[in-house]
């Protein structure tokens, strides 16, 4: 898609409402109370990246001769990742546990982000999507209830973070010799690579209770690298909205 359709795209996603778990939720009772605290330990680390990423959104804006397509989109692309950060703190609230301030794991991401341009910060992020998409997933598919029915949602979500990326930076390569193409791409792989090895090292409590082996969760994510550049898409997980949960809507333009 290009850049008007991308903004069409978030401007009318903007308007979905949020999930709040119902009053009186505290867990559930067909998972296993290390699994839910496998899960919580992991959705309070995501919760540091999804209400990060705030200043790509200002940077945006003071690229030359970026369309203002893709500039007002990467605003409404922040601002879906923090609606994602408020449903996980609602949802963690509702299991007992607060969000945390710091984590290393997502402060080495964020410093490494400072540290660079507008494209490479973005690069950056593609490859935290990589890693989000496949959590998310993992979530829908091991996990019954609210929790699994959140990580479909926030999944499909995060396949066309992984596209609008893929479709922004096709046109931003566009006319761009082939040397700065394999460089970008290289470094893509890099950064997705270095995602994916903090991911299994730091979260393997959650991959443990769903039984899913580290290998697999590489392959799953070089897989999902190797279908977003080749423009396929996975079906898995795109109900809406979810059957059988229990959440309540909220107003989802309140913030953080
Ligand atoms: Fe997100
Ligand atoms: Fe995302």
């Amino acid at each position: 898609m290009n850049a008007a359709h991308w903004h069409r795209y978030f401007e009318r996603n903007a308007s979905r409402a949020e999930l709040s778990p119902l009053p009186g939720w505290s867990g559930q009772e067909d998972v296993a109370d290390a699994t839910l605290e496998a899960v919580a330990r992991t959705l309070a680390r995501f919760y540091l990246g999804e209400t990060g990423e705030g200043t790509v959104a200002a940077q945006a804006k003071a690229v030359a001769n970026l369309d203002a397509h893709w500039v007002d989109s990467i605003r409404l692309y922040v601002a879906e990742e923090h609606r994602h950060g408020r449903e996980l703190d609602r949802l963690l609230r509702a299991l007992g546990h607060t969000t945390p301030q710091h984590h290393w794991s997502e402060a080495l991401f964020r410093h490494g982000r400072r540290a660079l341009g507008f494209r490479t910060k973005m690069l950056t992020i593609a490859a935290a999507e990589v890693v989000g998409v496949e959590m998310y997933s993992l979530l829908h598919e091991h996990v019954p209830g609210p929790i699994g029915a959140l990580g479909a949602l926030v999944a499909r979500e995060e396949r066309a973070h992984l596209e609008f990326q893929r479709d922004f930076f096709d046109e931003q390569l566009r006319g761009a010799g082939s040397l700065e193409r394999v460089v970008t791409l290289a470094a893509f792989l890099g950064i997705t690579a270095c995602a994916v090895g903090t991911f299994v090292l730091d979260h393997g409590p959650l991959l443990d209770a769903l039984g899913v082996s580290r290998a697999r969760v590489a392959e799953r994510c070089l897989s999902r690298v190797h279908e977003v550049l080749a423009r396929g898409s996975r079906s898995e997980g795109t109900s809406w909205p979810p059957r059988g949960v229990h959440y309540e809507y909220v107003d989802s333009h309140r913030s953080l």
